[in-house]
Parts: structure tokens; C-alpha cells; sequence
């Protein structure tokens, strides 16, 4: 079956990829043969999580920081995943931002509340 659905050469980046599902996701495209970058806003989740992946995937898993609500950030993830990947064939948005307030809350109106930094570094 992996032979099937083999990854293998294919440059993958997965943003969110320090949350539940991507880091989920990224570890399966690790098995299936891809290389494999997540990016994520949050930085220590990133740091961790790529350590673990690398770890418990056995290949290395790059990382970058991002924070998809710049336009700045996306660029310069791109710029970065492509000089240091060669190319992107893969792409996964598994980013969210969920947060519990009653109806009434300017929460609702008010956007996110990202403080991340807007560069991306591997
Ligand atoms: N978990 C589920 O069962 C499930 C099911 C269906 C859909 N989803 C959707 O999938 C997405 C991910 O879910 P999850 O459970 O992995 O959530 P999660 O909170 O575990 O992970 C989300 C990740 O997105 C990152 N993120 C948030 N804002 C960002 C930004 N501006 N730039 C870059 N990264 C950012 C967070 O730091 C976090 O690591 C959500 O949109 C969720 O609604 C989840």
C-alpha cells in the first residue's frame, strides 16, 4: 500500500503543523516518504514538535515560523521552504484559531489576537 501512495521525493510544508491535526498529518507524510516542513505561530510548540517528529519519525522535519495572518510571513515562509527545499509540492493548511465567548463578546469582531513575530526562520 505505501508503494501505492508513495511520497517519496516530495517536498511537503504544513502549516498548523505544530497543532493536533498537522502535527498528525505531518507524521504521516514523513511515512509515506515525504520531506516534510511545518510552520506554525507558535514557536516553542514548533520547536517541540519538530524534535518529536524528527524523533519518532526518524528523518528530519524542518520548521518555520509563521504567522499566516501577514501577508509578509506567508511570503517569507515560501521564500524560506523553497530555498532550503528546493520546491513545494505539497501544501496543507491545518492552521485554526478557536476560542469559546458568549455571543455578546467583541471577541467575535474583534480578529485574532496573534503577537507572533512575522518573520520566518528555519
Ligand atoms: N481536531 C479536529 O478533530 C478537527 C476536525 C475538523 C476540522 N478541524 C480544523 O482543523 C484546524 C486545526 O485543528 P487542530 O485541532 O489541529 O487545532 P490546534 O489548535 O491543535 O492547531 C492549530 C494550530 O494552528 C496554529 N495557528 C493558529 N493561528 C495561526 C497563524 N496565524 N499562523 C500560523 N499558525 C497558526 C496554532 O498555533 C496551532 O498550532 C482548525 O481549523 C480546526 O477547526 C479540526
Amino acid at each position: 500500500m505505501k508503494d501505492l501512495f508513495s511520497l517519496e521525493g516530495k517536498k511537503a510544508v504544513v502549516v498548523g503543523g505544530a497543532g493536533g491535526m498537522g502535527r498528525g498529518i505531518a507524521g504521516g507524510l514523513v511515512d509515506y516518504g515525504a520531506d516534510v516542513a511545518i510552520a506554525d505561530v507558535n514557536a516553542d510548540a514548533l520547536e517541540q514538535i519538530s524534535a518529536n517528529l524528527t524523533e519518532t519519525h526518524g528523518k528530519d522535519v524542518r520548521s518555520y515560523l509563521v504567522d499566516c495572518t501577514s501577508d509578509d510571513s506567508v511570503r517569507q515562509l515560501v521564500d524560506a521552504a523553497v530555498a532550503d527545499m528546493g520546491r513545494v509540492d505539497v501544501l496543507v493548511n491545518a492552521l485554526g484559531y478557536n476560542f469559546k465567548a458568549p455571543p455578546s463578546s467583541s471577541r467575535w469582531t474583534s480578529g485574532t489576537s496573534s503577537s507572533a513575530s512575522t518573520s520566518a526562520a528555519s
